[in-house]
């Protein structure tokens, strides 16, 4: 109170009010306060009744004009802090040259040789928006990514030649991407790359490969993939088995969904463990594109075993199985209504079931981003069609969050509606800051600016509502200085915090470690968020210092090896994050 009558004085005198921008004398810094990302000093520490529906809903802002490509296949690689993004060289076009000096690529259709001088990948820095074309010469056109344990981003699959190629881009400046095309047994195009907890790369699937392969060393040939009848089984008129939905389970075994069909896979038998019920009201694979995660994964207090460690999956929107014929063979196009439930099963128990929930709005071609405090952004997408140039319509403007942890009937949130339609080919990311970047949007067989929907190169922050401005003092600021960011499994994990808080409540905490996706067609591969158990938290008042002790990831069946995003959660608000590594001692 003090202070904000200090402040109307100055304002009515001075015209501004200096005193709150820098509100701490010296001697107080002297003994270490700090106070992170503008926060103000509370009057008084003790905790305000939290607000049951907050005002604030969100923000965008536009980061870009200008990608460069659009933005087809989306990831933040880790420390660099740069977001890549690739598209396919068949249109031989982008909105970006190659670098000065670089050659052009030769494509010889059988028509003459056509020189193409435009770049077809891109790494955009997150804060400085500076754009790096990147050469790329075998196709990457509906391709599948995950990141090694080093951060090297392993990309395989592709298109005519791209279609069996592995292709590597190392962190640091100036990396050019490391091609090589026949390293896959099987030619793969909308195929999904899985991370076991090893470190190891599983490819599935892809048009006319009912097969997944393990991926070999860099530079080596694979010969053997193994058949897999369960993408026989899942194949329909519209294939709507592509892209599956593959997450490493927490006891080892790969939860496998296509189509409206899932099952438990022991990758290293190659045996079917367990078949889930179907999850009925449609196709939830591409090209009915609905949006999957593995949600939060929970680590106790003290947790030694990973059996105990549960698993649960939620999928939402897609389409009806026909929507594709609908949208894309039938004449005139017909654009069916998305679907707009989701369902959630516990995938670690003996014998689950899936629960069915409503959404506020129906979702085709959105994204499902995990957010730092385990809660689900739906976002981007369509209300009605399917995948497919051209082939949807009515933009779903309005993201919604889905509260992983809120009662039944509570978890949907309606968020601020962006005013860029993001359909077909549009994709996103969880930053380190909590923002979520959205990019792309091509519904069109090439780059056009003046179709229904235009080829989007504009690239947007979201702010989800956790950053309100008027909760900034719940931010706590992580000293990375202070932790070791280089984890390994069974270990504990200290992390030291900054805040303004009198005390941080054990209860009001989390620590959560998120590995960025590869993310197309509303797939998020390897999206995995792993919350520490906290043991302790010892608050050091006087220095503003805060000490947190927390179990992190027993094995690579819960976390498997690489790097992180490691937040730390108070009041629901994340911290900014600190990237770590995690692997085998
Ligand atoms: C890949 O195939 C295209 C034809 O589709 C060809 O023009 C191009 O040269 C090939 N790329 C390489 C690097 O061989
Ligand atoms: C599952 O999908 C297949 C293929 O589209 C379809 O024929 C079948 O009726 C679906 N099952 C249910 C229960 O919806």
């Amino acid at each position: 109170m003090l202070l904000r009558a200090l402040c109307l004085l100055l304002l009515i005198v001075t015209g501004n009010c200096n005193f709150f921008r820098d509100p701490f004398p010296s001697f107080i810094k002297d003994l270490g306060f700090d106070f992170p990302l503008g926060a103000t000093p509370s009057d008084d520490n003790t905790p305000k009744p939290k607000k049951d529906k907050p005002n604030f809903k969100g923000r965008w802002e536009l980061f870009t004009e200008n990608s460069g490509v659009s933005a087809m296949h989306l990831i933040l690689l880790p420390k660099i802090n740069k977001v890549l993004m690739f598209d396919s060289t068949i249109w031989l076009k982008s909105n970006i040259m190659l670098p000065k000096g670089e050659p052009c690529r030769m494509v010889d259709e059988g028509q003459g040789v056509i020189h193409d001088c435009y770049a077809h990948s891109v790494l955009l820095d997150i804060e400085t928006k500076e754009l790096v074309p990147l050469r790329l010469n075998f196709d990457t056109w509906c391709s599948s990514g995950a990141l090694a344990i080093d951060g090297t981003l392993v990309s395989t699959g592709g298109f005519r030649n791209g279609s069996d190629t592995a292709r590597y881009l190392s962190l640091g400046d100036n990396s050019p991407w490391r091609e090589y095309p026949g390293t896959l047994a099987n030619g793969r195009w909308y195929s999904t790359q899985v991370t076991l907890g090893d470190g190891r790369f599983i490819v599935f699937g892809g048009r006319d490969s009912p097969t997944y392969e393990f991926l070999p060393a860099e530079g080596q040939g694979n010969t053997q993939p193994i058949l897999f009848p369960f993408l026989v089984e899942t194949k329909d008129p519209d294939e709507n088995n592509l892209y599956p939905f593959v997450y490493l389970s927490t006891d080892g075994n790969l939860f496998v969904f296509a189509n409206n069909r899932s099952i438990l896979l022991d990758p290293n038998t190659q045996k079917t463990v367990m078949e889930f019920p179907v999850l009925p009201g449609g196709s939830r694979c591409y090209p009915a594109s609905a949006s999957s995660v593995l949600l939060p994964i929970v680590i106790q207090p003290n947790q030694e075993e990973d059996k105990k460690i549960q698993a649960e999956v939620l999928v939402c929107g897609g389409a009806k199985n026909d929507a594709f014929f609908w949208a894309d063979r039938n004449r005139p196009k017909l654009f069916n209504p998305a679907n707009d439930d989701c369902g959630r099963i516990k995938i670690t128990e003996s014998k689950p079931e899936w629960k069915i929930e409503k959404m506020p709005s129906p979702r085709i071609l959105g994204d499902a981003i995990i957010l730092p405090t385990g809660d689900v952004l739906l976002l981007n997408g369509a209300k009605a069609g399917s995948a497919g140039w051209d082939d949807a319509r009515e933009p779903n403007f309005t993201p919604v969050m889905y509260r992983t942890r809120a009662s039944e009937n509570e978890r949907f949130r309606e968020l601020e509606p962006s005013k860029i339609a993001r359909m077909y080919h549009s994709t996103s990311a969880l930053l380190p800051d909590g923002k979520v970047m959205v990019a792309g949007s091509n519904t069109n067989n090439g780059y056009l600016f003046d179709a229904l929907f235009p080829t989007e190169l504009r690239v947007e922050k979201f702010s989800p509502q956790y950053l309100d401005p008027t909760r900034s003092k719940e931010r706590v600021q992580i000293v990375a200085d202070a932790m070791t960011t280089q984890l390994k499994y069974g270990e504990k994990v200290m992390i030291q915090v900054r805040s303004p808080q009198f005390k941080l409540d054990k209860t009001k905490l989390q620590v959560t470690m998120y590995s960025p996706p590869f993310t197309t067609h509303g797939i998020s591969m390897n999206q995995r968020l792993v919350q520490l158990g906290i043991v302790d938290v010892k608050s050091n008042v006087y220095a503003g210092i805060h000490n947190i002790v927390a179990t992190g990831p027993p094995s690579g069946n819960i976390a498997p090896p690489g790097y992180y995003m490691l937040f730390v959660n108070f009041n629901g608000v994340p911290s900014v994050a600190v990237w770590v590594q995690i692997k085998q001692a």
